[in-house]
């Protein structure tokens, strides 16, 4: 049937005509706020690159995180920033490295809210880099023995959900075996299976002080203009184990989440990166954009792409802004 029997405009005419029809939903209970933690007590540090993001002390952490929740936040994921970086990157899988250190202390004082840690070095090597440097390359081998050390040691710290970041492969065969091995089979793993040598982290790599020192993550991480790639990194994360996969950055990638999605038809993430947010900000501190238009309208449009769960600095205003 077509005009004038048929009149699209017909259930467009009030909001509720609109909401009855509305294929999309957008809610808090599918969002994930990211959140940075630093040595020190009282500590509340702004990260310039990202206006509204802080990195905090564990105390300070505690006090957000709680706030996050009661705004209707299920979730957080964690970033540590340790005390001293080394070749290594021992404070990632140090029991009492920040991160171990912020999820008890996040686990004791609210129970309920689900922590998920993103396991990955590059926050504590000193160069900068996702794993094991050897000969000028990161190794991928005596990496994913390091990474799978980082998740067990989460898990044993409480953790509820682990999230490996570095893009090794077989990195989540690794994780889900060590975890296993350890008596956490019931751990879930968020794989970042298809995550994108991206210019949208650089704010990320301010506030987890994480830039690589020499070279870039293009030898591990995926080149932007591959899809087929993506759907094959996920069915390998799958195979491994990974519970849900993730499709990192966002926005820049609709398309590889739709056709994860419709492939592989298991639950998936995406992570509404740095530089995505900062990008957002910055029209919206112009006044350029008005910034809860435009980031309800961003987030709606992640979820109709085929994202089960959204990672994004925006959760606790969205959750808000949703009420
Ligand atoms: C760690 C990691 C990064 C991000 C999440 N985990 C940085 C990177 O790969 O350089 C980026 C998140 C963001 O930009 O918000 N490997």
């Amino acid at each position: 049937m077509s005009f004038p029997a048929t009149r699209m405009r017909r259930m467009r005419r009030t909001q509720a005509l609109r909401d009855l029809v509305r294929e999309t939903e957008l809610s808090p209970r599918h969002l994930v706020q990211p959140l940075f933690v630093v040595p020190g007590e009282g500590v509340r540090q702004p990260v310039e690159s990202m206006p509204g993001v802080e990195r905090y002390s564990i105390n300070e952490l505690v006090e957000v995180a709680g706030e996050v929740h009661e705004a209707g936040v299920p979730a957080v994921i964690l970033f540590g920033i340790p005390e001293h970086k080394d070749e290594a990157g021992t404070g990632a899988y140090d029991d009492e490295g920040i991160v171990q250190m912020a999820i008890r202390a996040l686990k004791k004082e609210h129970p309920d809210l689900t922590v998920i840690t993103d396991v990955c070095l590059c926050e504590y090597t000193d160069h900068g880099h996702c794993g094991f440097v050897r000969d000028g390359e990161v190794d991928n081998d005596i990496t994913i023995e390091l990474i799978a050390k980082t998740a067990v040691s989460h898990a044993e710290a409480g953790a509820d959900v682990v999230a490996p970041s570095d893009m090794m492969d077989g990195r989540i065969g690794a994780v889900r075996g060590q975890l296993d091995e350890e008596g956490h089979a019931d751990v879930p793993i968020i794989a970042y299976a298809a995550k994108y040598a991206s210019a949208f982290y650089g704010p990320f790599r301010d506030a987890a002080e994480s830039t690589p020192q020499f070279g870039d993550r293009r030898g591990y991480q995926m080149d932007p203009g591959n899809a087929l790639e993506a759907v094959r990194e996920a069915r390998l994360d799958l195979e491994e184990g990974a519970d849900v996969v993730m499709v990192k950055p966002a926005v820049t990638y609709l398309d590889v989440i739709r056709r994860v999605k419709d492939e592989l038809g298991v639950p998936v993430a995406a992570y509404h990166v740095s530089g995505e947010y900062a990008a957002l900000k910055a029209a919206a501190l112009n006044g350029w954009v008005d910034e809860r238009a435009a980031v309800l309208e961003t987030l709606t449009s992640i979820r109709r792409a085929g994202a089960d769960v959204i990672l994004t600095y925006y959760a606790k205003d969205v959750a808000e802004w949703l009420a």
